[in-house]
């Protein structure tokens, strides 16, 4: 693959994670360094002072991912995962988990911002992107046609726990950093169980696999239930696309068990096979329900932070009535 001009943080690639308490003051110190106008927005966060830097009003809970929003540049990465957790006072609605893991997937171009900024500018599309990256990492080998050999992928080392007899499992925080290209996330022979999507607790339900469009975060749960015969495949696969084209742009990743016995081997799990049907894609979005059970970031006026116990002191019921006529007027 090409080398090229990314935007780093500290030195590093979409290293630094912020991970913060509700009501917590985060001290962030941006210095730019590039030879161009710099615009930080920082999802989640509620910004004093500058305005250099976007952010949101008020607490929130959550993943997120902070990212340069002008000229493009997001297009070559500085972005970075914001986590927001709860405070000690407001339960979280699922047992805690034994590990928190950031996943980011996205579209990767070898040209560079600037030039890319150029195409948009001329009226032309992107194309397809040159690869899926997942944690900024290339495909892991899967099939010698499509993937050359010694590409740098990235490996998530889990732990089955097999001593307690008890299977462990772990909060994935998956966000489309890309810039264009809307993803399938899965890993084969696992559930994932939607819990959060920024700023609320959902209603838990297991998926398969799961739309991410770009600038979307989603955190699932994800129990390491399957026998350690081999590592399993993470997949990051470009969505309602003709996939005999798109396939060598696919993301893979590893799900490596601390007990496992060999490396991932065979096809990768399927994508959803609706791609003709674009009506499919909502389905999706209409099953993601925010969890009316779980606690919000702040306390409601009668000092909860459970909606579901908020106290009822008045009922009003709206009602629509046809309208009436009274004399020559129609009352609405
Ligand atoms: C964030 O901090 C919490 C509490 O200190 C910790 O349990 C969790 O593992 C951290 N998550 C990441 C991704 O660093
Ligand atoms: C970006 O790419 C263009 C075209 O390849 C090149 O002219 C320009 O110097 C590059 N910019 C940077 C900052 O490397
Ligand atoms: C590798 O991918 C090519 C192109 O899709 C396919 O024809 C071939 O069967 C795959 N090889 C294996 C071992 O799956
Ligand atoms: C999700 O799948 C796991 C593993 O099969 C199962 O134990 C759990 O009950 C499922 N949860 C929901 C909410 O369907
Ligand atoms: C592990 O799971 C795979 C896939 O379900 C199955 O083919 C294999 O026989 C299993 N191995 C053991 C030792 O249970
Ligand atoms: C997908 O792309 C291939 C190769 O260009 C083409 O032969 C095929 O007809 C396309 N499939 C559909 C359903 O458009």
């Amino acid at each position: 693959m090409a080398t090229g001009v990314v935007i780093a943080v500290n030195g590093e690639l979409s290293a630094q994670v912020v991970n913060a308490t509700t009501n917590y003051n985060v001290a962030i110190n941006v210095h730019n360094q590039l030879d161009e106008n710099l615009l930080m927005t920082w999802p989640g966060i509620q910004m004093r002072r500058n305005s250099w830097q976007d952010g949101v009003l008020g607490s929130q809970i959550g993943s997120f991912f902070y990212f340069p929003s002008l000229n493009f540049q997001r297009a070559s990465v500085g972005l970075g995962a914001i986590i927001i957790n709860n405070r000690n006072v407001i339960a979280i609605p699922f047992a805690l988990p034994d590990g928190d893991i950031v996943i980011f997937i996205g579209d990767w171009y070898t040209q560079n911002h600037t030039a890319l900024r150029r195409i948009l500018d001329s009226g032309e599309e992107l194309g397809m992107p040159d690869g899926v990256l997942i944690n900024g990492k290339g495909p892991y080998q899967y099939n010698t046609t499509l993937v050359p050999a010694r590409i740098e992928y990235e490996t998530i080392n889990v732990d089955p726990d097999i001593q307690f007899f008890r299977s462990k499992t772990y909060r994935f925080r998956v966000h489309n950093v890309g810039i264009s290209t809307s993803l399938n996330y899965r890993i084969q022979g696992h559930k994932l169980l939607l819990v959060e999507t920024e700023r609320h607790y959902t209603t838990q339900q297991n998926f398969t696999s799961f739309d991410i469009h770009v600038g979307q975060s989603y955190s699932f749960l994800v129990t390491m239930d399957q026998n350690a015969t081999t590592d399993y495949y993470i997949v990051a696969s470009a969505r309602f696309v003709n996939e005999s084209v798109w396939e060598r742009v696919t993301g893979v990743a590893i799900s490596h068990y601390s007990n496992s016995k060999g490396p991932a081997t065979g096809p990768l799990p399927l994508p959803p096979g609706d791609i003709y049907n674009q009506w499919s894609a909502m389905n999706q979005p209409r099953a993601i329900r925010q969890n009316t059970a779980a606690s919000g970031a702040c306390p409601n006026p009668q000092g909860s932070f459970h909606y579901g116990s908020i106290k009822v002191t008045d009922t009003y019921v709206l009602r629509s009535l046809p309208p009436v006529m009274m004399g020559s007027f129609i009352l609405y």
